[in-house]
């Protein structure tokens, strides 16, 4: 170790930001928990990152999942110091009316229930330590809106509210915040904006440099907070 260590568990690790991210803490020496449903990456991390890290095929938008998940990371290394709750979906650009049925429940099950999955099982043991932050990943979307994504937007205003909901609900000694990562060349932009509009934005590396460091200095006096990862575009 070459830091103090702090438990971090991430949802999302498989590509994209939680991957990145994921990665930074691993360079940093910290221990790391995270899940996503691509089985193969989730053996390649385990096999590259050893026995001390924790990754799991894992759901979210499973609740009996997560909450079987959420007994092994517990076991493994007890409450975790930070939780970010990034894993998320967006459906492709169409207006309202002409999002499919399937598609509108998907990005309500993970982005909305899956979110609160993973609260509902990690938050218990972070409560009866007395300490830990939520990160809650919102999006500028959480905040504004845009034509063609308004289940997204509708997924990541409910985060916002639910985040502030919870920030009043947890006792001293632990935080919740929503967090706008700002604007980042992931195959989830991509699906939005093309390739080449992507291509234009930080990559995820570049994104988790800025965010790796701001997110740990998140404490309880960030509670209730709606934040923004500075020095990454917001459009
Ligand atoms: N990229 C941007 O510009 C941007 C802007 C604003 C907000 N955000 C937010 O930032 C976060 C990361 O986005 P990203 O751009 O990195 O997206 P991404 O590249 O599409 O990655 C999404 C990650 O979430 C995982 N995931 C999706 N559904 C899941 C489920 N049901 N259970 C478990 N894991 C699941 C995916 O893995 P599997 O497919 O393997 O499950 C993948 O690892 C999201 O919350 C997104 O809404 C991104």
């Amino acid at each position: 170790m070459k830091n103090d260590g702090r438990n971090i568990v991430i949802t999302g690790i498989s590509r994209g930001c939680g991957r990145a991210l994921a990665e930074h803490y691993l360079a940093q020496g910290h221990r790391v928990a995270g899940c996503a449903r691509t089985q193969e990456i989730v053996e390649e991390l385990r096999a590259e990152h050893g026995p001390l890290h924790h990754f799991a095929a894992v759901d979210v938008a499973d609740d009996e999942a997560v909450r079987v998940w959420t007994c092994d990371v517990l076991a493994h290394f007890g409450a975790p110091d930070l939780l970010v709750n990034n894993a998320a979906v967006i459906a492709e650009n169409a207006p309202l009316w002409e999002i499919p049925v399937y598609e509108f429940d998907d990005v309500i099950d993970v982005n909305i229930k899956g979110t609160a999955h993973v609260l509902r099982h990690f938050l218990p043991a972070m409560i009866h330590r007395g300490s830990g932050v939520v990160v809650n990943v919102s999006s500028g979307w959480g905040r504004s809106t845009s034509p063609e994504v308004a289940a997204y937007c509708a997924s990541k205003w409910a985060i916002e509210g639910m985040t502030q909901a919870l920030a009043q609900e947890l006792p001293r000694g632990l935080a919740a915040v929503a967090l706008n990562p700002g604007v980042i060349n992931t195959e989830m932009l991509q699906r939005c904006f093309g390739k080449e509009g992507a291509a234009q934005y930080p990559s995820a590396q570049q994104w988790a440099e800025a965010a790796g460091p701001y997110l740990l200095k998140l404490g309880p006096k960030d509670n209730g907070k709606a934040l923004t990862v500075p020095g990454i575009p917001v459009d």
